[in-house]
């Protein structure tokens, strides 16, 4: 039996994690800038990765440490001092295992959410702890958010309806991680992509349906090269289009049919 501490465990892709972890032979041990709340079943220590605070009592003990906590894309750079705290923790107590979750295409999409990701494996795999990686395509929610911020505008949906992305549920790529957390330290793991490539129009026209919304999608002519390395569909590995829920099939379970 193992303890396994899930630092970003109320996340979208923590939750699932920590469901995971929870359900079989191990302890699942949260780490979260909140107080425990009073229905959490697992074990919860309270810290903050960027600050370092509690971070020597999350990482005590603990056989794994999944590092799936992130400021986003509104704090991307917060994510670097605290990956760097979270491995300076590890090092010290001496954890045997240490697995990232990042993002397929980070160094040849300009962004800067990505380029900190690049950094934070650049850390990792210099650290001296043993650690695994696996990177995946794009989460099905964030494709549901972003729509959901687009659709701030009234009467239109403009998007770049040219971006690709291959969107993934999270509960495959948490039990993909459980499969991989299983096999030890294996460095950089293959990439995980969801089961098809789509533009961001379409993605965007299936939404709206689900949804009951008919808005004209208008294109937004984005420049630059991070425009650029979407509508390549850098951020994409159809040839580990391993996931098996569809975005059709997630909305319907999230919109209903
Ligand atoms: N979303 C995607 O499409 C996607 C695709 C591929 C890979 N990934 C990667 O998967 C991981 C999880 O993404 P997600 O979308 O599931 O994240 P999320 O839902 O935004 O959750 C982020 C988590 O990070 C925690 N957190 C943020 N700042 C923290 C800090 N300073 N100290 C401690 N905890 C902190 C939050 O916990 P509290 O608020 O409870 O503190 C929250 O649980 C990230 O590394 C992300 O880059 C995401």
């Amino acid at each position: 039996m193992a303890i396994v501490l899930i630092t970003g465990g109320t996340g979208d892709l923590g939750s699932k994690l920590v469901e995971r972890f929870a359900a079989g032979e191990n302890t699942a041990r949260v780490l979260s800038r909140r107080a425990r709340p009073a229905e959490a079943t697992t074990e919860w220590v309270q810290g903050d990765m960027e600050t370092g605070a509690g971070l020597g009592e999350a990482v005590k003990g603990a056989d794994i440490v999944v590092h799936a906590a992130t400021g986003g894309g509104t704090r991307a750079k917060a994510d670097v001092p605290g990956t760097r705290n979270l491995l300076a923790a590890c090092k010290a107590a001496g954890t045997p295992h240490f697995f990232y979750i990042s993002i397929v295409g980070i160094e040849k999409v300009p962004l800067g959410y990505y380029k900190a990701k690049v950094e934070c494996e650049r850390l990792i795999e210099e650290s001296g702890v043993p650690w695994s990686n696996l990177r995946a395509t794009q989460f099905h929610q964030l494709m549901d958010g972003f729509l959901r911020l687009f659709s701030r505008v009234p009467l239109v949906l403009l998007i770049p309806k040219s971006f690709k992305f291959q969107p993934i549920e999270t509960g495959e790529v948490a039990d993909r991680m459980v499969e991989d957390v299983a096999k030890g330290p294996a460095g950089r793991l293959p990439d995980l992509g969801g089961p098809e490539v789509l533009t961001f129009g379409e993605i965007a026209k299936a939404w709206q349906q689900a949804r009951g919304q008919r808005r004209p999608i208008i294109n937004v002519p984005l420049l630059g090269g991070t425009a650029r390395a979407f509508r390549a569909g850098y951020n994409c590995t159809p040839e580990h289009a391993e996931g098996k829920v569809t975005w059709g099939e997630w909305l319907m379970v999230r919109y209903g049919g």
